[in-house]
């Protein structure tokens, strides 16, 4: 699968943290774990939290104000605006038309995606689809999520794993060769019982019964989910390559999901790349599930890090179980 029609490329990223910063050593008060457990584990050594007050998709618009500006795109000139989350503010209404309105994007389609922390690369390759086809110019894509709303402070297993952010990007048509060349999207379902939130929709509906049994917040197989990321990180960028028509040796940045720093390792040496070649920001952030590689992405673009005509993979794992990774060809101008 060669990408046909139009390539559409990032115009503008762009992220958005909270302000409350969780550090290890604060978890070691409220849970049995300590920073060098943490630290050799995952990697993670602070995560951001989001007021209880302030919702996902105030985090979100903080990103898509900073996207919009680093693209030079007025938000109605946006034909479709993509939300990747698995904490949005409603289970209905969408994320997505909240933004579409508060933008005031008034040409704008909008909707959710939820494909956990590969959501964002999976919205990215719906964009360029639309953009591909001519259909649509301009999509405004972002991952965001509060993890913590939903997180069980009790449980050292998965407490110290996750923390809130966004991240956004503007895609748009670039000139030939450029934008997104290739892209691998995959499911597993049979492993749906390894992570996620049992009482969260029409299954078990949220009752008092299930929040005693803490059914509403995350419920993780950490070592299952281990095993799948590991089998998959390297093997889906590769199959992206390949749809790309280039070599494994071709790529020059590879954009993994911030959940476990021996995750990106194994990863990485799958690929042959070293970890120079490789962002990683876990440390700072934790994992921030489908806002984890547009905040990777967002800030290793606005350090500067990426030259136009560079090789990009943007690869991820999660929930569902789902894998999505793509490649790109950096089309934007050097900062
Ligand atoms: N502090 C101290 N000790 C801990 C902690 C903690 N925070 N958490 C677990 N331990 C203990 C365990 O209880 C266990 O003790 P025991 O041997 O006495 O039973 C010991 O440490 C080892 O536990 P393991 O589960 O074997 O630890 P492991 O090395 O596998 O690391 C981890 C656990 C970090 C969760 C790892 O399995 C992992 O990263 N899995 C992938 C998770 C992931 O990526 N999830 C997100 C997917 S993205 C999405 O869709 C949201």
């Amino acid at each position: 699968m060669i990408m046909k029609g139009n390539n559409a490329g990032i115009l503008g990223t762009g992220f958005y943290v909270p302000e409350k910063v969780l550090t290890n050593f604060d978890l070691e008060k409220i849970v049995d774990t300590n920073d060098a457990w943490i630290v050799e584990r995952t990697g993670i050594r602070e995560r951001h939290i989001a007021p209880d007050d302030v919702p996902v998709s105030e985090l979100a618009y903080q990103a898509a104000l900073k996207a919009l500006a680093d693209a030079g795109t007025d938000p109605d000139e946006l034909d479709l605006i993509l939300v990747a989350t698995l904490t949005s503010d409603y289970i209905v209404p969408a994320t997505a038309c909240l933004l579409q309105d508060r933008l005031g994007a008034h040409h704008a389609a909008a909707f959710d995606l939820v494909a956990a922390c590969s959501g964002f690369v999976y919205a990215s390759a719906v964009a360029a689809q639309f953009i591909g086809s001519g259909i649509y110019k301009k999509i405004l894509v972002i991952g965001a999520e509060t993890l913590s709303k939903y997180v069980d402070w009790e449980d050292r297993n998965t407490c110290v794993l996750f923390g809130d952010g966004a991240g956004a990007a503007v895609y748009g048509p670039v000139e030939p060769e450029h934008g997104m060349l290739g892209f691998d999207l995959g499911s597993d379902g049979s492993g749906a019982d390894y992570l996620g939130i049992p009482s969260s929709g029409s299954k078990h509906p949220v009752d008092e019964k299930m929040i005693a049994q803490k059914m509403n917040r995350i419920h993780m197989n950490g070592k299952e989910v281990f095993k799948f990321a590991v089998r998959v990180m390297g093997a889906t960028v590769q199959r992206s390559l390949a749809n790309a028509g280039l070599e494994k040796g071709a790529i020059d940045w590879l954009v993994p999901h911030q959940a476990n720093i021996r995750i990106i390792e194994s990863a990485a040496k799958r690929l042959a790349m070293p970890l120079e070649k490789v962002i990683i920001n876990i440390e700072k952030y934790g994992n921030v599930s489908a806002a984890s590689i547009p905040i990777a992405l967002a800030e290793a673009a606005g350090a500067g890090r990426f030259k136009r005509g560079d090789i990009v993979a943007l690869a991820g794992f999660g929930a569902g179980l789902t894998w999505a990774s793509c490649i790109l060809r950096w089309a934007k101008e050097d900062s």
